[in-house]
């Protein structure tokens, strides 16, 4: 059964990826042990940020990354941690991370995937308490194992996304991810270090009424994006945007809604960025029953052309992206 259905609620992470692995029976392992190791990783940020505002590790590393943003302490113990487990893991030949200006080489060259990363998400709630977040995807490297990784293995759009998921450290930890058979999010329990699968086959409510966008910028919004804000209004949807892609998502995918980050004049490609933000959550919506565009095509079928590309986001519940594109559609 590929769908999760059949594993009941309260299989561990462990099992539930083993016995996943024996659905494939000439697959070799590695992507499962891919996946461990990314919630190895995971714990151990949620041990960091639990802790975050006792151990002085909150606050300003003192650093901007390539974007220009500020880098938190805890965007940069995140990133440590997450590209310490994937290079001791193995499996990984590159990584492609917010945080870093290059494509990290492993050298690792039978190693047979690479990862794009959000180590942190959400950096600016660290230090008041609210959730943030991990994104990661995982792709297949088009070169031969053996040879030097080239930029063609990093540059692939999300449809080549083997899986994707992300960590939400909320009020409860969550890992959730795809490997294209469905969404399954698991809950961590800190006192027995396992994640727990708490939300088997992930179905997001083809319509809602909750928005999420960044209501700041409104004067910046182009008309289209305007108007459907508007209507949004009309109909008594609820706002909620906590800032952390992650949590806004992760909320909208469970109880239906839109997430909108569109182009500003100052980001005239939005904010988010598509190899490392964009893409897993669109493969998640995707195989959750859920839509994300950049308002003129799929997320998915963007070819990339650089690491730290950016692009609008529209992403959610079916019904409400479909009428917010209508009305992108007419924008000027
Ligand atoms: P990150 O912390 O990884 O740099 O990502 C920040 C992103 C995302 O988490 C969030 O949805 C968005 O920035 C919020 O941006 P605004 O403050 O412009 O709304
Ligand atoms: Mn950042
Ligand atoms: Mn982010
Ligand atoms: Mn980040």
């Amino acid at each position: 059964d590929q769908t999760g259905m059949a594993y009941s609620v309260g299989t561990t992470l462990d099992r539930f990826i083993k016995s996943k692995q024996s659905d494939f029976p000439f697959a070799s392992g590695e992507l499962s042990q891919l996946l461990r190791d990314i919630a190895l990783a995971a714990k151990i940020v949620n041990r960091e940020t639990n802790r975050a505002g006792l151990a002085n590790i909150g606050g300003a590393f003192g650093q901007t990354n390539v974007q220009g943003e500020e880098q938190q302490k805890l965007d940069v113990i995140a990133n440590i941690r997450f590209i310490r487990a994937l290079s001791k893991g193995g499996e990984v030949c590159a990584i492609v991370s917010e945080e870093e200006d290059a494509v990290i080489d492993l050298h690792n060259t039978s190693g047979k995937y690479v990862v794009a990363i959000d180590p942190l998400d959400g950096s600016s709630n660290i230090d008041v308490n609210i959730s943030i977040g991990t994104i990661f995807s995982i792709y297949r490297r088009i070169t031969p194992a053996g040879s030097p990784i080239q930029m063609e293995d990093v540059m692939q759009p999300g449809s080549k996304q083997v899986a994707a998921g992300y960590v939400l450290y909320g009020s409860s930890t969550m890992l959730v991810y795809t490997t294209g058979f469905g969404v399954n999010g698991f809950t961590y329990e800190s006192s027995l270090g396992e994640f727990f699968l708490s939300h088997p086959n992930i179905q997001a409510p083809k319509d809602g009424n909750i928005y999420s966008i960044n209501e700041g910028s409104e004067l910046e919004w182009n008309k289209g994006v305007q108007d459907y804000i508007r209507l949004c209004k009309e109909k008594g949807y609820s706002a909620r945007y906590i800032g952390s892609l992650v949590a806004d998502f992760h909320r909208n995918l469970l109880k239906g809604g839109i997430y909108i980050y569109p182009p500003t004049q100052k980001n005239p490609n939005g904010k988010l960025r598509l190899l490392y933000e964009a893409n897993a959550l669109a493969l998640l919506a995707e195989q959750a029953g859920a839509i994300a565009t950049d308002g003129k095509q799929n997320i998915l079928s963007i070819q990339p052309e650089s690491l730290h590309q950016r692009t609008p986001l529209i992403i959610g519940s079916e019904k409400m992206v479909q009428t917010a594109m209508e009305y992108f559609a007419e924008e000027k």
